[in-house]
């Protein structure tokens, strides 16, 4: 199929405040996802689509080389720009069925102006190393354990756990959380706690609530990109601002409090996801302050709160006197995702149209499981398992470091402080990092590009490496064959053949 540019409508708006290049990805990128361009689908030349869009022609370069780095174009010399085949995507329809009069299509249903989201490639399936997602490795969810309980909970329940729960969720698993809560300095006794399907349904059922109508939002640059692309389908517009242990950038900060009215700012101030970075308690501080200046609703995604230590800085929660803060967390990180378990801590104000929301999208949690994370809390299990944990944890970031310093180019390292499962690498100027992660995939090894992370929707030239995700034994191995792939980037090689798999 060959677009006929007069036809795209890719309508852009001159007056937003979202760059062209950003409006002209999502747009593009959406008809990718859609499936409304199949694949094989041929673009026009970037001239041609810049004179038909009357936009610079650099601008329409950048958003085809940023849909090339998410996997969804190819683009070659001499031959032009197709979409990609990607698993799972919708392919171009056999002439026969094209030309059908009556073919059905999908073509003018599916909302057009929605960023969907790419779809994860799946480390897994890929056999390599896998240090894309920011999740533990399968042999550190505890099976036998989690079989246990099961049987347990249904040897105590019965029928009972194969009714519908309540929506809020498993009375005394909330009863626990809360508990657990407390425990931390969160006073829960002015919020009301609901179980979600996972942590990512509670920035969904928060974005659903807060940005019905649009909105801007206030993050860090980077952030979690899981996030990012939930509200970006509630066509939020995304204020990033730079964040490291000593927080938020206070300059910066202000001048995104000035310029734009957030609706809420969404925070990771621990052990941050891409960053590993965790706010000090100063700038905690400084933060709670800021924000209750400026009555900026907030919500703190704490995924990793289970692994707090004792002396380590209260959740921003436990610092919240006025209500403003809705807490996220899960136990994805810490037990196991497949069981989709998180919480989601609001205000009393915000707790019956939460519920509401999150009735229309599944009517409650899966009960056996959180009949299952109940009996695992209950149990002092949790406590044990969090704490072995946190030491493989730590062992396999010191593994990391260790291998980092001993392989990368001296100048390539992991912004430090950084703990948790995940770090980020600041990469060179003009280093093409889409070629960097197609070099490392060839190699054996999955990694995560900086892009995906930016609030703005711009490259950046970084990477996330996850290093709870691998194997432990793999973990030095592939940051050798990553370094000897950076050594090469960073000189410039041109078609380097990848190493052989080790
Ligand atoms: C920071 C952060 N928040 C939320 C989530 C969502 O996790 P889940 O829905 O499994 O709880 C993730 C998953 O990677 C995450 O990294």
């Amino acid at each position: 199929m060959e677009l006929q540019h007069r036809t795209l409508d890719l309508a852009l708006d001159r007056d937003s405040d979202v760059p062209l290049r950003t409006q002209l990805f999502d747009a593009m990128r959406a008809r990718i996802e859609s499936g409304e361009w199949p694949v094989g689908t041929r673009l026009p030349s970037s001239r041609d689509l810049a004179t038909e869009l009357g936009v610079n022609r650099t601008t329409v370069v950048h958003s085809y080389a940023d849909l090339v780095e998410r996997g969804l174009l190819d683009s070659t010399v001499g031959r032009g720009t197709f979409v990609r085949e990607r698993a799972g995507a919708r392919t171009a329809p056999r002439r026969a069925d094209a030309t059908a009069r009556d073919a059905f299509t999908w073509d003018g249903v599916l909302a057009r102006s929605r960023p969907l989201p790419t779809l994860p490639s799946g480390d897994a399936a890929t056999g390599g190393v896998g240090m894309a997602r920011a999740v533990g490795h399968p042999t550190l969810f505890p099976l036998e354990r989690i079989k246990t309980a099961m049987d347990r909970v249904f040897a105590d329940l019965g029928r009972d756990l194969l009714a519908y729960p309540s929506p809020a969720g498993y009375e005394p698993l909330r009863e626990a959380l809360r508990a657990r809560l407390a425990k931390q300095g969160v006073a829960v006794e002015r919020n009301e706690l609901i179980i979600v399907n996972g942590s990512q349904q509670g920035l969904d059922l928060v974005a659903r609530l807060l940005l019905a109508d649009g909105g801007t939002v206030l993050t860090s640059r980077p952030s979690f990109s899981g996030a990012l692309d939930v509200f970006r389908w509630y066509r939020a517009q995304m204020v990033g601002v730079p964040a490291d242990a000593d927080g938020f950038d206070p300059a910066a900060l202000d001048r995104a409090l000035a310029t734009s009215r957030p609706r809420f700012a969404y925070v990771i101030a621990d052990r941050a996801n891409p960053t590993g970075a965790t706010f000090t308690a100063a700038a905690r501080a400084r933060f709670l302050e800021r924000v209750q200046a400026a009555r900026l609703p907030v919500l703190e995604d704490d995924w990793l709160a289970e692994l707090r230590g004792d002396g380590e800085p209260a959740p921003l929660k436990a610092g919240d006197r006025h209500d403003q803060i809705l807490y996220l967390g899960t136990f994805s990180k810490v037990l196991a995702p497949g069981l989709r378990l998180g919480w989601l801590l609001v205000p009393k104000a915000l707790y019956r149209p939460l519920l509401a929301l999150k009735k229309t999208c599944d009517l409650a949690t899966n009960f056996p499981a959180q009949a299952v994370l109940h009996e695992l809390l209950q149990s002092g299990f949790i406590d044990d398992h969090v704490r072995d944990l946190r030491t493989q944890l730590e062992r396999r970031r010191a593994l990391l470091d260790a291998a980092i310093d001993t392989h990368f180019p001296p100048s390539i390292r992991p912004r430090r402080p950084h703990s948790g499962m995940v770090c980020w690498i600041d990469l060179p100027r003009g280093l093409d990092v889409a070629r960097l992660v197609d070099d490392a995939h060839r190699a054996g090894i999955e990694i995560s590009p900086g892009a995906p992370f930016d609030p703005a929707g711009q490259q950046v030239e970084a990477l996330r490496l996850s290093y709870s995700a691998a194997d432990e034994a793999a973990l030095a191995p592939a940051i050798a064959r990553l370094g000897k792939l950076l050594h090469h980037h960073l000189h410039g090689a041109s078609q380097l053949a990848a190493p052989p798999m080790v």
